[in-house]
């Protein structure tokens, strides 16, 4: 039997097996993670090794270098995983792998690694969506979370509301139409003169600032549930830059936190606004931003409000990581989705 129709046979199996045990490989950006769960929930390691103090030299993530420390530092990884966990590999059901979306250099070598070790210990390899994962990490923070729910997703790729139907339905309801959210924390960041990653920075210094900075910008899209971004960096940026041609004193604490408060106004209203004309009385935040303290504090004053019961995961599971992966590759098996072959390759864009 060919290595592929050996995991047909096994990843059938794996649908009514008890216990389920997925490693799983994250590099879709600047973090190389691999974790090992157990039937979805139970993370027995999660190692990620961050590159944040390399691209911070270069204001960003570049590409090529991520490529690059991802090759350099996946074994130790892997071995720190099992080490971890106090697992070999010969325990391993399956290997699930993000192949977008992504950066593609980097998604190549986690793709890579994961056919290899699927094919070396002849276990199921499964293809994840990393936006699937941002959503499988409620499930590790969350034990009694089960779709049905409204997923409010904001990353640096994504912004987004989905209806989550079941564990692997999912539908689009709104998202941006310009920039991510993360992208736009980013920016303002940047322009203030922040270190990479910008999102964390500007969380930190709002909380010195007051909202006082009136930027010329109208939230547009009131009645969708798309999102736009782009005219709210454009109007920060302009009103940085002006203060700066005109030698004129301006606070970053200030400017951070009226930014910030815009933003998860808008986030926040349109997300409650949502459950509330789907008929939804469950929450979910998936992502890095996620993690924004007052984007948490926002959203969950606003479900209390209106009786919706709000999930985050918790802060370490927001950003990226490769546990997300495997709690939702879980429910990809369950689901009878996801197989991979040995062809399988990254993918830069992936639809929800
Ligand atoms: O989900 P994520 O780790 O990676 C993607 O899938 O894109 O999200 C990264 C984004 C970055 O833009 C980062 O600045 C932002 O999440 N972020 C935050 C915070 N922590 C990370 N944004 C606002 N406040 C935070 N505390
Ligand atoms: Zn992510």
């Amino acid at each position: 039997m060919s290595y592929f129709e050996d995991a047909k046979v096994k990843f059938d199996a794996l649908r009514t097996k008890k216990d389920v045990l997925i490693l799983a490989v994250e590099s879709s950006c600047d973090e190389t993670a691999i974790a090992l769960v157990q039937n979805g929930r139970k993370v027995l390691s999660n190692i990620v090794s961050s590159q944040i103090d390399i691209h911070k030299l270069y204001g960003g993530v570049v590409p090529e270098i991520a490529s690059r420390n991802h090759i350099k530092n996946i074994s130790d990884v892997l071995e720190e995983s099992l080490k971890s966990a106090g697992k070999s590999l010969e325990d391993i059901d399956a290997v699930a792998v993000t192949y977008g979306a992504g950066l593609m250099g980097a998604l190549l070598v986690g793709v890579n690694f994961a056919k290899t070790l699927a094919y070396a210990m002849n276990v199921p390899l499964i293809a994840v969506s990393h936006v699937h994962g941002h959503i499988g990490a409620n499930y590790i923070s969350h034990e009694e979370l089960e779709p049905p729910f409204l997923c409010l997703m904001v990353s640096g790729g994504h912004t987004a509301i989905i209806d989550v139907k079941d564990y692997c339905d999912f539908k689009l309801l709104g998202s941006t139409v310009d920039d991510s959210v993360g992208e736009c924390f980013d920016k303002v960041a940047r322009v203030l003169g922040l270190p990479y990653p910008g999102g964390p920075a500007i969380d930190k210094l709002a909380k010195e600032g007051k909202n006082a900075v009136k930027f010329n910008y109208k939230a547009p899209f009131h009645d969708t549930f798309n999102f736009s971004f782009s005219g709210l960096k454009t109007a920060v940026v302009n009103f940085v830059h002006n203060k700066q041609q005109k030698d004129e004193a301006f606070s970053k604490e200030d400017i951070a936190c009226s930014f910030q408060e815009i933003v998860t106004d808008e986030l926040s209203e349109k997300a409650v606004a949502a459950c509330k004309n789907f008929g939804q009385q469950k929450l979910v935040i998936a992502g890095g931003v996620g993690a924004n303290a007052r984007l948490r504090e926002k959203l969950s004053a606003k479900c209390e409000e209106n009786g919706i019961k709000c999930f985050m995961p918790v802060l370490k599971y927001c950003t990226d990581n490769a546990a997300m992966i495997g709690a939702i590759a879980y429910y990809y098996v369950k689901a009878g989705i996801g197989l991979a072959d040995l062809t399988l390759t990254a993918k830069p864009t992936v639809g929800i």
